[in-house]
């Protein structure tokens, strides 16, 4: 197939290759363009963050696990041409020389693309447009200053480009033959229903959405990759619609456009995907491959669990569907036979009444050391119903039986809660790893349960909100 792209206004078609190349790499060792940084090689430090725009909008991304066919039909932008064509500075490059918000540089080149993308898009809010780029030396506060002093610059012309092109005829991309001289075979299906056929057909390929876990494996495990199906093209697998009577999430509906639909329904599900990873890793991990990865730490499952979900597996024409719940197996072992993707969740309509509570070491940019999920129906003071579901706490994500139990016909009192302190080790048997022990583990599951009753007391409970 012919890999068909807008890098820095030009068009690019490229013939050979490798589907499991990142873009940093190809920046760097096919084009020379090394502005764009690497740092981490693996999504965390924003070294090499580039601009991404499509018909969706336009959104920094990590190079560095991007992989080349997710380019397909889309415009890049990389730091090289954020300045304009006779070499005019970006205002927000203006701005981080008048503030002083460079000294070793390296981060830097991250840091404008992803403050040209924020400026681009309107955004003003800093801290949680560049929790993504990590800079070692010159410290934020400058950094935070240019941002905010580059905010009322116009927009400059080159900048709004990418935006307003209408793409001429994307190729369809399509099952290609692995020819002596074809570079290794790949798969870009255009819909759902032919991304089911071509994955029943070839159960050994590797699904790929996002790519925030397949490019690590790529970048840190060093893993060939089975004839990829890359599912970027599939947008009805990327829809949101709400009825009355429930929601339903497209398995590729990346977590930025996730937090957005879920927001007005479940405000504390889109607060905790705020701190999902960075910009850059919400605007391309998906809810599916979330799911998918079967993680015990996944931040998703344990809201989505709490919330009643049901999943929706396909596998060819043929579909199924169980609550989510019991899709997890055991640690590494998922209710999906070969060949069988996840199409979407759904989630009954309900009075919001879910609380999500993420711990882990940072605020930004961390993976829970646990994540409890409560949604409580509490009528005349008395608790009614429970569906309670934890993350970090088991090999996978698990529902705190023995405690709803425990809470179910109980006043919503604080002896409650205490009375239920027993349960929570016949539910839960927590390992102690690097993020947490299993004695912690167990302690903050109890305590998140006191905060919640806390804050319907109108206690402030969030360290955002304590004041000294
Ligand atoms: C820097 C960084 C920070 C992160 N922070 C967080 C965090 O805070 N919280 C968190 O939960 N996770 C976090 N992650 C993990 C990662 O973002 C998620 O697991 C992500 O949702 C995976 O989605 P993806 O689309 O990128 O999946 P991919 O990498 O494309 O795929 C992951 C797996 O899912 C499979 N898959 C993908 N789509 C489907 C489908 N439709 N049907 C069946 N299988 C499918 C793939 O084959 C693969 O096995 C982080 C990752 C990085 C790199
Ligand atoms: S090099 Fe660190 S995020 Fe890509
Ligand atoms: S300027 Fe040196 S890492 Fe940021």
């Amino acid at each position: 197939m012919t890999l068909t792209f807008l890098l820095n206004g030009e068009s690019v078609a490229l013939g050979d290759v490798t589907p499991t190349t990142t873009l940093l790499d190809w920046l760097r060792e096919a084009r020379g363009l090394t502005g764009t940084k690497e740092g981490c090689n693996e999504g965390d430090c924003g070294a090499c963050t580039v601009i991404v725009s499509d018909e969706t909008g336009t959104r920094p991304l990590n190079a560095c696990i991007l992989l080349m066919p997710q380019l397909q039909g889309k415009a890049l932008r990389t730091v090289e041409g954020i300045s304009g064509p006779e070499g005019q500075l970006h205002p927000v490059q203006a701005a981080m020389i008048a503030h002083h918000g460079s000294q070793c540089g390296f981060c830097t080149p991250g840091f404008i693309a992803s403050m040209a993308c924020a400026h681009l898009n309107g955004e003003r809010d800093h801290d949680r447009v560049l929790a993504g780029n990590l800079c070692r030396c010159t410290g934020y506060a400058p950094i935070l200053t240019a941002a905010r002093a580059a905010e009322p610059a116009a927009i400059p012309a080159w900048m709004t480009q990418d935006r307003n092109i209408i793409w001429p005829e994307i190729p369809s991309g399509g099952p290609e033959g692995r020819g002596a001289d074809s570079p290794p075979a790949l798969l870009q299906p255009q819909s759902a229903d032919e991304a089911a056929r071509l994955y029943a057909a070839h159960p050994e390929a590797t699904l790929i959405a996002g790519a925030t876990d397949v490019g690590l494996w790529i970048t840190k495990q060093l893993r060939d990759i089975n004839l990829p199906i890359f599912l970027g093209g599939c947008t009805d697998l990327s829809t949101a619609e709400v009825t009355d009577r429930d929601m339903r999430l497209g398995a590729g509906l990346t977590i930025a456009r996730l937090m957005q639909t879920i927001a007005p329904y479940h405000p504390s599900y889109a607060a905790m995907l705020r701190r999902y990873g960075s910009e850059q890793v919400r605007a391309a991990a998906t809810l599916g491959g979330n799911i998918a990865n079967g993680s015990p730490i996944g931040d998703n499952a344990p809201a989505l669990i709490a919330l009643g979900a049901t999943l929706h597996l396909r596998h060819g024409d043929t579909r199924r569907q169980m609550p989510l719940e019991a899709f997890f197996l055991g640690y590494g072992q998922q209710d999906r036979a070969p060949g069988e993707m996840i199409e979407a969740i759904t989630l009954p309509r309900q009075p919001d009444r879910l609380r999500c509570y993420k711990v882990s070491k940072r605020f930004d940019q961390d993976i829970s050391a646990v994540l409890g999920c409560f949604n409580l129906t509490i009528e005349a003071g008395r608790i009614t119903d429970a569906r309670i579901a934890f993350g970090g706490m088991a090999g996978i994500p698990k529902r705190a039986a023995h405690v709803e139990a425990a809470l179910i016909g109980q006043p919503w009192t604080e002896a409650t809660i205490t009375g239920s302190d027993a349960a929570w080790a016949q539910d839960f048997a927590p390992l102690s790893d690097m993020r947490a022990s299993a004695d912690y583990r167990l302690c903050v599951a109890r305590n998140l349960l006191m905060r919640h009753f806390l804050e319907d007391q109108g206690i402030a409970t969030s360290v955002l909100e304590v004041q000294p």
